[in-house]
C-alpha cells in the first residue's frame, strides 16, 4: 500500500523537478537572509546601530538585540528586532541622564587649564570610564553563567556577531560563541579603532584626547605621546584587567580582550577620509563614515511655518546632543543673547530653564529632528557639540559649524572641522556675548570660506561608488555568505611584540656586528702588544 502511495509521485518526474527546483529556490532565499546577534553600546552610539539594524530588517535578516535591564536608549520591543534583556542591578554611569548632567558639569569646572585640574579632569573621566566597563563586563558574564540563555543562542545559530566595541561585552560573546563578528566602531576600549591593527605613527597619526591635527608641532608631538601613554594606560590598567577574569573563565587563560578585539573579521569604521585625517589603514576596514544621514523629509507644520518666517536671512540651529543634559544657565544666558542679536531665526534644543535674555527670534525646542533641520533650505549654520553624528549629518547636509565641544571625543573632532576650515570651535567655558556673537556672524558670513568649505566636503561626501550604508550592508552580507572574512585580517596581533618590530632580528644582527667589532678590537690589541713586547726586546 504504501509503495502504491508513493509510485505515482516518482513516476512523474516534472513534479520532482518542480518540487526539487521549489526547495532549491526556497534554499537559496534562505542563504540571503541571516540571522544576526546584535550587541549594542546604549547612548548616542545606538541611534546610528539602529540605523544599520532597520536597513538589515529591510533587507530580510533576522536580528536578536542584546540589552540590559537598566538601558536607556535601547528598546525592549521594536517591530524590527527582538530582544533579550539581560537582568543588570545597577546602570551603567552612561546610561545614567543625572550621572551624565553631573560628570559634564564637574568636567567644565575642571577645565580651567592647571596641572593639577588636567590630572584630576582625567581622574574623573578614568573613573567614568572604569565603573562602564566594569558594567559590560559583569553584564557578559551574567550571560555567559546563564546555560538556558546560552543553549538558546547557541541553538539559533547566528550567522554574524555585529557589536560596537567601545565596551567589549559583545566582543568576549562573539568569541565564546564562535560566530564571525563584525564591529560598527569608531572607537574600542581604550582608543581610536585603528589602533588596535594599523600602523599608527604618531608624529602625524593624532590619538584621541590629543586635541593635536595631522600637522604637529614638536609640542604638539609631545602631547600625541602623552595621550597615546594615557590610551595604554587605559588599556593595560583599566580595560584588560576589568574583562581578564570573564575572558579566562570562558575563552581560556592565554587571551585578553584586546587580542579578542584585534580578531574580529572586519571593521564598518565610522569614518569618512573627508573628516578624518589620512593614515595608514588595512584591508578587513570599511569605511562606513555617515551612513546614518539621510534626505531631509519634511519638518512638522507649525515648525515649517517658524523657518520660513526667517526669511531671507534664514535660520540657525543649535543643539548639544543626546547624552548631556542642560548647560549651566549662565552659558545659556550668554547663548541666547548672541542669539538675540541676529537678524537669523534660531531654533535651539533646549533642556532646562528658560534663559531670561532670550530674543523673540528664538525658538526652543526639548527635541527637534536635526537631520531634516539640517537639510532644510533655510538653514545656514549649526551651533553643536561636536558629536560625530551631528557633524556628519553637517557634512551631508553642507552646512558650516559652530563647535561648543564639551568631552569624550568632541574637542578632537572640533579640531579635524577647523582644520578642513568648515568651522570654528569656541570654549564654552570661557565664552562672552561678544566673541559668541562675533563667531557666529563669522560663520553665518557667505563672504567668508566656511559655507564654501563646507560644501566642498559635502561635495566630496557624496561622491563615491556605494552610499556608505550600503556598503555597510554589503560587508556584512560578505561576512556573513564566507562565514568570516579571515584571509583580510592579519594575523601579526598574534606576534610577540618585539617579533612585531622586529626587534628579534635587529637584536640579532646588532649582536653579531658588536661581536665582530670587539674581535677585531682583540685582536688588534693583541698584536700591538705582541708588537711592542718585540721592540723592546730588540732594545735591549
Ligand atoms: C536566564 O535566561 C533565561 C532565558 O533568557 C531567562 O528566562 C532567565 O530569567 C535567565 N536567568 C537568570 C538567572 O538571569
Ligand atoms: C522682536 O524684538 C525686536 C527687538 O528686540 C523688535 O524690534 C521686534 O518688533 C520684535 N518682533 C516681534 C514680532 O515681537
Amino acid at each position: 500500500m504504501a509503495q502504491s502511495a508513493i509510485t505515482p509521485h516518482c513516476s512523474r518526474p516534472d513534479g520532482l523537478f518542480l518540487l526539487l527546483f521549489s526547495l532549491c529556490v526556497l534554499c537559496r532565499e534562505e542563504s540571503h537572509a541571516g540571522r544576526i546577534l546584535v550587541y549594542p553600546v546604549d547612548g548616542s552610539h545606538w541611534l546610528n546601530m539602529n540605523v544599520l539594524l532597520v536597513e538589515l530588517h529591510q533587507r530580510g535578516h533576522a536580528l536578536t538585540v542584546i540589552r540590559s535591564s537598566t538601558s536607556w536608549y535601547i528598546p525592549e520591543k521594536a517591530p524590527h528586532f527582538t530582544s533579550v534583556t539581560v537582568p543588570l542591578i545597577s546602570a551603567s554611569s552612561l546610561e545614567d541622564p543625572e550621572y551624565m548632567a553631573n560628570f559634564l558639569q564637574r568636567n567644565l569646572d575642571l577645565r580651567q587649564g592647571s596641572v593639577l585640574s588636567f590630572i584630576d579632569l582625567h581622574r574623573e573621566i578614568l573613573s567614568m570610564i572604569f565603573q562602564a566597563h566594569q558594567s559590560s563586563a559583569q553584564m557578559v558574564r551574567l550571560i555567559l553563567e546563564n546555560s538556558t540563555l546560552v543553549e538558546e543562542l547557541k541553538w539559533t545559530n547566528f550567522d554574524l556577531m555585529l557589536t560596537d566595541p567601545g565596551f567589549a561585552g559583545g566582543v568576549v560573546l562573539g568569541h565564546y560563541l564562535r560566530l564571525p563578528m563584525v564591529f560598527n566602531v569608531r572607537w574600542i576600549t581604550n582608543a581610536d579603532g585603528h589602533f588596535a591593527i594599523a600602523p599608527s605613527p604618531l608624529s602625524y597619526v593624532p590619538t584621541m584626547g590629543s586635541q593635536v591635527s595631522d600637522r604637529m608641532s614638536f609640542a604638539n608631538k609631545l602631547k600625541n605621546l602623552l595621550h597615546y601613554g594615557i590610551g595604554v594606560y587605559i588599556d593595560l590598567v583599566v580595560t584588560r584587567p576589568l574583562y581578564q577574569g570573564v575572558c579566562e573563565e570562558f575563552l581560556g587563560p592565554d587571551t585578553n580582550v584586546y587580542k579578542l578585539i584585534q580578531g574580529a573579521d572586519l571593521w564598518l569604521m565610522r569614518v569618512d577620509f573627508v573628516f578624518e585625517f589620512p593614515r595608514p589603514t588595512m584591508p578587513n576596514v570599511v569605511y562606513v563614515g555617515g551612513f546614518q544621514c539621510r534626505p531631509a523629509q519634511p519638518l512638522p507644520p507649525e515648525l515649517e511655518e517658524f523657518v520660513q518666517s526667517s526669511g531671507e536671512h534664514g535660520v540657525l540651529l543649535m543643539s548639544l546632543g543626546t547624552l548631556l543634559g542642560g548647560l549651566q544657565p549662565h552659558i545659556s544666558e550668554v547663548i541666547a543673547s548672541a542669539f538675540a542679536r541676529l537678524p537669523q531665526k534660531v531654533v535651539w534644543r533646549h533642556l532646562g530653564a528658560r534663559p531670561s535674555t532670550l530674543g523673540n527670534n528664538t525658538l526652543l525646542l526639548d527635541w527637534l529632528p536635526q537631520n531634516d533641520l539640517l537639510g532644510h533650505p533655510k538653514t545656514r549654520a549649526f551651533v553643536t557639540h561636536g558629536g560625530t553624528n551631528g557633524l556628519y549629518e553637517a557634512i551631508y547636509h553642507g552646512v558650516p559649524v559652530l563647535g561648543l565641544p564639551l568631552i569624550f571625543d568632541q574637542m578632537d573632532n572640533m579640531v579635524r572641522m577647523e582644520a578642513r576650515g568648515a568651522g570654528i570651535v569656541l570654549d564654552v567655558t570661557t565664552l562672552d556675548v561678544d566673541s559668541l556673537t562675533q563667531a557666529l556672524q563669522d560663520v553665518l558670513d557667505e563672504q567668508k570660506p566656511y559655507k564654501e568649505n563646507m560644501h566642498r566636503l559635502s561635495r566630496l561626501h557624496h561622491d563615491r561608488p556605494l552610499k556608505p550604508l550600503d556598503s555597510a550592508i554589503f560587508w556584512m552580507e560578505f561576512v556573513m555568505r564566507h562565514r568570516g572574512a579571515a584571509h583580510l585580517r592579519t594575523e601579526s596581533y598574534r606576534m610577540p611584540w618585539y617579533a612585531y618590530h622586529n626587534l628579534d632580528v635587529l637584536a640579532l644582527l646588532l649582536g653579531s656586528a658588536t661581536a665582530v667589532l670587539l674581535l677585531i678590537g682583540a685582536t688588534c690589541r693583541c698584536l700591538f702588544q705582541r708588537l711592542c713586547r718585540k721592540r723592546k726586546v730588540k732594545m735591549q
